[in-house]
């Protein structure tokens, strides 16, 4: 059975999506090891409820983002993961960290990438007037938000439609397409490398695949 590790700072609710993929089977894996930067992050509570360990590595016990990022790398090192899955995970992770699992490392992020990479995506969103948003899981490179994206959700915006509601009918989404990519990997199907993401040997589209076209 392949290793997930999870990395959250908030609810959780990716982490939930794939904790309920892998006990309905749909992902050939387990997750073995929840990590959260936040003691009071709600998601915890969901490693408990599932069995699942979890730890808590606060940043603000470090000097720097090297040392947070060295006592993460040691704490997920004895799980020995196949994957590390961020989800909410809000902490910016340094080249060494990345490096270690280079091409075992995703992210999803609010966004239909490469469209407003970092924070406050949805209130951007709005303010732009683009008629529709999404959310997009990627693998994870140095670049903030960067690395190659691999399956992407629309979601359309609404007159009336606040970061708020954008922010939920986003998530919906996530809960989809994150399991979905996280089986894939765990299948072999998935590949970083130099010129993109790719899935079966193709080269996948630089802003990933559409999930709405997947049959
Ligand atoms: C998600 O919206 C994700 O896109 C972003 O952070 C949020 C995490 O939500 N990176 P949750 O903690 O999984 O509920």
């Amino acid at each position: 059975m392949k290793k997930l590790a999870v990395l959250i700072s908030g609810q959780g609710s990716n982490l939930q999506a794939i904790i309920d993929a892998c006990d309905a089977g749909n992902i050939e894996g387990k997750v073995c090891v929840v990590v959260s930067n936040r003691a009071e992050a709600a998601g915890l509570e969901r490693a408990r409820l599932a069995g699942i360990p979890s730890l808590v590595i606060d940043h603000r016990g470090f000097a720097d983002r090297e040392s947070f990022d060295q006592a993460l790398l040691e704490a997920l090192a004895s799980f020995v993961p196949d994957l590390v899955i961020l989800a909410g995970f809000m902490r910016i992770l340094t080249p060494e960290f990345i490096a270690q699992y280079q091409g075992r490392l995703l992210n999803i992020h609010p966004s239909l990438l490469p469209l407003y990479p970092g924070l406050d995506t949805h209130r951007r969103a709005l303010e732009s007037g683009d008629s529709q948003t999404g959310a997009t899981v990627h693998f994870v490179t140095n670049e903030l938000d960067g690395g190659p994206p691999i399956l992407f959700a629309r979601v359309p915006i609404a007159t009336g439609d606040t970061p708020e509601s954008l922010a939920q009918a986003v998530q919906r989404r996530e809960h989809d397409i994150y399991p979905a990519v996280t089986r894939w990997f765990l299948q072999d199907r998935l590949l970083l490398a130099p010129d993109g993401a790719y899935l079966d040997g193709a080269l996948l589209p630089r802003q990933g695949l559409d999930a709405d076209q997947l049959s």
